[in-house]
C-alpha cells in the first residue's frame, strides 16, 4: 500500500493534497484506457502536396515508434499513379526501427498493394470500402459492390498468412460527390467489412463535416450490426468538430480512435478533408477526461513538433 494511505485517520486526513494526489494515481491506475491508432505517416503525408523523402518519413515514424502506440500505419501501397507520395513505402518499412509490441500497418486497395505490402513486412494490412458510391469511385475507380468483391479474397489470403486485417468505411457521415450519407450505409459497409473478416472497423468522416449530433445517429446505426469493442472513429476535423465527435463517440462506448502527428493530413481524393485530428490534441483531452492512453506526451510533442515541419511549404 502507498505510505500516504497508511497516515489516513480522519475525514481531513482524506481532504489533505496529498491524499487526494495518492487517490488520484490510484484512480490513473484503475482508469479506463482509449488506445489511440496513430496514422500520420500514412493518412497524414499521403496528402502532402510536397514529396516528402523516405529519410524523413523514416524518422518520424522511429520517433512515433518512442511514444507508446500499439499500433502506427506507416504506409500505403496504392497507385503511385494515384498517390505519388506513398510510392515510397517498402523503403520506409525497410528503413524504420521496429519497437517491440508496437504493428507497424499498411493500407492497400487491391490484390498487388496486399502482395508489396506483405513484401515489405507489413504486420497488418487495412482494407478501405466507401459508405457512399460517389466516394468509392472518386477513390478507387470502384463501385462499392465492386470493392467488396476485390477485398473479400485479399482479407482471405492474409488471414491464411496470419496477418490481421482492419477495416475502414470513409464517408460514414457525408460524402464530397453524394452529399450526407445515411447511418445504414455506414453501417451496411462496417458489417460487411467485419463479415469479411476485418478484426476492427474504423469509421471515418473523411471530410469532416461531423457534428456530435450525426456522429451519434451514425453510430446508433452502426452499432446495431457491430459491437463496439471492434468499431474505431477517424474524425478528420476540416470543421473543428473532431474533437467533439471524439467525445460523442466515447460515450457510445468507442474506446479506439485514429488521429495523425502535428494534424497532418487527409485524403486526396476528398476535396476539402483538411487534417486529421491531431494526435497530441486527442491524447491531452482524453488524459484530462481521466482516461489512460499509456503514452508518452513528451515524446508525442516531438513527434509532433516534427511532422508539423513536413507540412507544406516547411520541407
Ligand atoms: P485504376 O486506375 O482503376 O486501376 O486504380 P489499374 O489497375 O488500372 O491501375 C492503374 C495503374 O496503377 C496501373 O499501372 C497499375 O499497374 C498500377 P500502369 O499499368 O498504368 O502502368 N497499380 C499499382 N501499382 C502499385 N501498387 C498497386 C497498384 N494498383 C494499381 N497497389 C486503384 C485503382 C485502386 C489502384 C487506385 O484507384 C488507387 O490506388 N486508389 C487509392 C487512392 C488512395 O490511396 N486514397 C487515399 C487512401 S483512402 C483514405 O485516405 C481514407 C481513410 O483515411 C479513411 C477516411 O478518412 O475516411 C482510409
Ligand atoms: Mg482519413
Amino acid at each position: 500500500m502507498n505510505a500516504t494511505f497508511t497516515n489516513l485517520r480522519t475525514v481531513e486526513d482524506a481532504a489533505s493534497p496529498g491524499i487526494r494526489d495518492c487517490w488520484l494515481g490510484d484512480e490513473r491506475s484503475l482508469a479506463e484506457s482509449v488506445e489511440i491508432f496513430e496514422v500520420g505517416p500514412r493518412d497524414g503525408l499521403q496528402n502532402e502536396p510536397n514529396m516528402i523523402p523516405a529519410s524523413r518519413k523514416i524518422a518520424l515514424v522511429d520517433c512515433l515508434s518512442r511514444v507508446g502506440f500499439r499500433r502506427i500505419e506507416v504506409a500505403s501501397f496504392v497507385s503511385p499513379k494515384w498517390v505519388p507520395q506513398m510510392a515510397d513505402g517498402a523503403e520506409v518499412l525497410a528503413g524504420m526501427a521496429r519497437a517491440a509490441g508496437v504493428s507497424y500497418a499498411a493500407l492497400v486497395p487491391n490484390k498487388r498493394g496486399f502482395e508489396r505490402a506483405v513484401a515489405a513486412g507489413a504486420d497488418e494490412i487495412a482494407v478501405f470500402g466507401s459508405a457512399s458510391e460517389g466516394f468509392s469511385r472518386a477513390n478507387t475507380n470502384r463501385s462499392v459492390a465492386e470493392s467488396r468483391a476485390e477485398f473479400r479474397p485479399i482479407i482471405r489470403a492474409s488471414l491464411v498468412q496470419g496477418i490481421p486485417v482492419r477495416g475502414y468505411v470513409s464517408c460514414v457521415i457525408e460524402c464530397p460527390c453524394d452529399g450526407p450519407t445515411s447511418p445504414q450505409q455506414a453501417a451496411e459497409e462496417a458489417a460487411s467489412l467485419l463479415e469479411m473478416g476485418c478484426y476492427e472497423v474504423s469509421l471515418g468522416d473523411t471530410i469532416g463535416r461531423g457534428v456530435p449530433e450525426t456522429v451519434d445517429a451514425m453510430l446508433d446505426a452502426v452499432l446495431d450490426r457491430v459491437p463496439v469493442d471492434r468499431l474505431a472513429g477517424h474524425f478528420h476535423d476540416t470543421g473543428g468538430q473532431a474533437l467533439a465527435n471524439v467525445e460523442a463517440a466515447l460515450e457510445k462506448g468507442v474506446r479506439t480512435f485514429d488521429s495523425a502527428a502535428g494534424g497532418l493530413g487527409g485524403c486526396p481524393y476528398a476535396p476539402g478533408a483538411a487534417g486529421n485530428l491531431a494526435t497530441e490534441v486527442v491524447a491531452n483531452r482524453l488524459e484530462e477526461l481521466g482516461f489512460e492512453t499509456g503514452l508518452d506526451l513528451k515524446c508525442l510533442n516531438e513527434c509532433a513538433a516534427m511532422a508539423t515541419k513536413m507540412r507544406s511549404g516547411n520541407v
